[in-house]
């Protein structure tokens, strides 16, 4: 990615202070989501490194990461996973729980959802402290996937996520930083 598109990326994103907890600078995405030029430039951007590989599913954790990975499943003709907040998933399922940035919640997957050795990319809008990307990965793995990358529009350096995540031997590639 270049200076100027990260620049233009981040200036589309919106941050409010305090939300959804005092002391969090949450970082929102709907403002880049409601440009056109921003959206379609972030799911390029997001897609470029996997132009022409086979990627058999696009793994998208809820809620803004099914937005982002719908258009890339699409960009790059592969299948898409919900890695959904419990109980939402109507058949089976494994779960997993974790902690994010600003609390604790469970995620689940279908056991059926990837087929073992399909090669799956993971995408989620923004990782923090890589709590939430870290437990997608272990369900996605748990049911025979092979995690390609991890792929976000924005990291948060100080909470080294983004480590978390290349220590289970998952690259990682973002778009923009918020120190
Ligand atoms: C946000 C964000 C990531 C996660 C990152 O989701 O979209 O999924 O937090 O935090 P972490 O790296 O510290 O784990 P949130 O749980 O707020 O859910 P939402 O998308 O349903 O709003
Ligand atoms: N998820 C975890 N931390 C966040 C932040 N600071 N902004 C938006 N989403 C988040």
């Amino acid at each position: 990615i270049s200076g100027s598109t990260a620049r233009f990326l981040k200036d589309a994103i919106r941050t409010i202070p305090d939300y959804p907890k005092p002391g969090v600078a949450f970082r929102d995405i709907t403002t880049l989501l409601g440009d056109a030029w921003a959206f379609r430039r972030a799911i390029d951007e997001l897609v470029q490194p996997w132009a022409g590989a086979k990627i058999d599913k696009v793994a998208g954790i809820e809620a803004r990461g099914f937005i982002l990975g719908g258009a890339l499943a699409h960009q790059l003709s592969s299948g898409f996973v919900p890695v959904r907040k419990k109980g939402k998933l109507p058949h089976e399922t494994v779960r997993i729980a974790y902690s994010l940035e600003y609390g604790l919640d469970e995620m689940e997957v279908h056991k059926d959802a990837v087929k073992p050795g399909e090669r799956v990319i993971l995408v989620d809008d923004l990782i923090a402290t890589g709590g939430t990307a870290e437990a997608a990965v272990k369900l996605l793995r748990e049911i025979g996937a092979d995690v390609l990358a991890a792929v976000f529009i924005i990291d948060l350096p100080e909470l080294k996520g983004a480590d978390k995540i290349r220590a289970l031997g998952v690259p990682v590639h973002t778009l923009v930083s918020f120190e």
